[in-house]
């Protein structure tokens, strides 16, 4: 049973969590007015930044990071700043690595709900990862913005790498009259990185890579789980805002490269511990589903058992998940 079978995209909760409400004046998402689609023309592979062969074939994609593409018009620039600037009352702090951000905006914002939703935005992001996509079947990771931290000695974000595995990261405020506070990747690998911090070096200037975005509604598509970047130190004062959305691959043969402790240290519980749940029961059913499609006639016992083992394997993560009560952490490696 290698053959892959693609899941059907998980729904949108029917219920809002307790104390989440939507926005009484907000702007109506009209992918024909708000989305403005234009491919990158340009992108690295995970091979390209150094992982090899064994590394890319534990992953859905050899796709690494995009150059610049663009996702929104001007009018849906100015709906989504409307937004985000609504939303600003609900930041929090993201633990030790973002001052102000926004989790879970998609239970307050229609637009942003609907724009993180969109049929059309997913397939543009399957076309360019080259495989089937759809938003990410844990609602947190949709529509995450990130807003400037006031001590401008702080970092925007700290080099890390993503805590799922496909996302891109969208310019909402315009990143021409921002003064530092650029998105940054690191042109390596994960371990690579690992290294550099812990003998205490620096990161070498060349390997670090600030991509040009021409004005907001740009964006870089990528890999965020295997791309070390982070959000640089603005060096004058701006209302710098970004917007991450997340999705997941729809074959159901990859293995989930979302991670909990992190969400779960920034989360709330309420809000994660079910959508944790659904994810895996979401990524099992898929499995299932392929299992009853394709099992084949045979005595062999113990490849049905594995295959039976194999198809709910993800439950018994979530399982375990949940009955760990320790507090969960961030993975990142700081700031320079
Ligand atoms: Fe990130």
């Amino acid at each position: 049973m290698g053959k892959k079978l693609i899941n059907q995209p998980i729904a949108f909760p029917k219920t809002l969590p307790e104390g989440y409400q939507y926005l009484a004046d907000e702007p109506t998402y009209d992918s024909d007015i708000h989305l403005a689609l234009e491919y990158p023309t340009e992108s690295l592979s995970l091979r390209d930044l150094g992982y090899s062969d064994s590394e890319v074939s534990e992953c859905p994609t050899d796709y690494g990071i995009s150059g610049i593409a663009r996702l929104l018009s001007e009018a849906g620039v100015a709906a989504l700043m409307d937004v985000v600037q609504q939303l600003r009352q609900y930041t929090v702090t993201g633990g030790v690595r973002i001052q102000y951000m926004l989790r879970g905006g998609v239970y307050r914002s229609r637009f942003l709900r609907d724009l993180c939703l969109c049929p059309k935005v997913s397939k543009f992001l399957s076309d360019i990862f080259g495989i089937a996509v759809a938003p990410h079947s844990v609602p947190l990771h949709l529509g995450h913005c990130n807003y400037a931290p006031d001590d401008l000695d702080r970092a925007v974000d700290k080099w890390h790498s993503d805590t799922l595995g496909l996302d891109y990261v969208l310019m909402v405020s315009d990143p021409r009259e921002q003064v530092g506070g650029e998105f940054q990747y690191f042109f390596g690998t994960k371990a690579e990185m690992e290294e550099i911090k812990s003998s205490g070096q620096s990161i070498p200037e060349d390997r670090i890579v600030s991509p040009y975005f021409p004005g907001p509604g740009y964006m870089v598509v990528m890999q965020g789980g295997m791309v070390v970047h982070r959000g640089a130190k603005l060096k004058e004062v701006y209302d710098r805002i970004t917007m991450v959305n997340g999705y997941v691959t729809l074959d159901t043969v990859s293995h989930d490269p979302s991670r909990f402790s992190d969400i779960k240290a920034v989360d709330p519980h309420d809000v994660l511990f079910p959508e944790w749940a659904r994810h895996k029961a979401w990524l099992a059913r898929g499995r299932l589903d392929r299992l009853i499609d394709e099992l084949p006639f045979t005595r062999d016992r113990n490849y049905i058992i594995s295959e039976l083992k194999n198809a709910i394997h993800e439950v018994e993560v979530a399982i375990q998940d949940l009955e760990d009560e320790a507090p969960g952490f961030s993975t990142n490696y700081g700031d320079l």
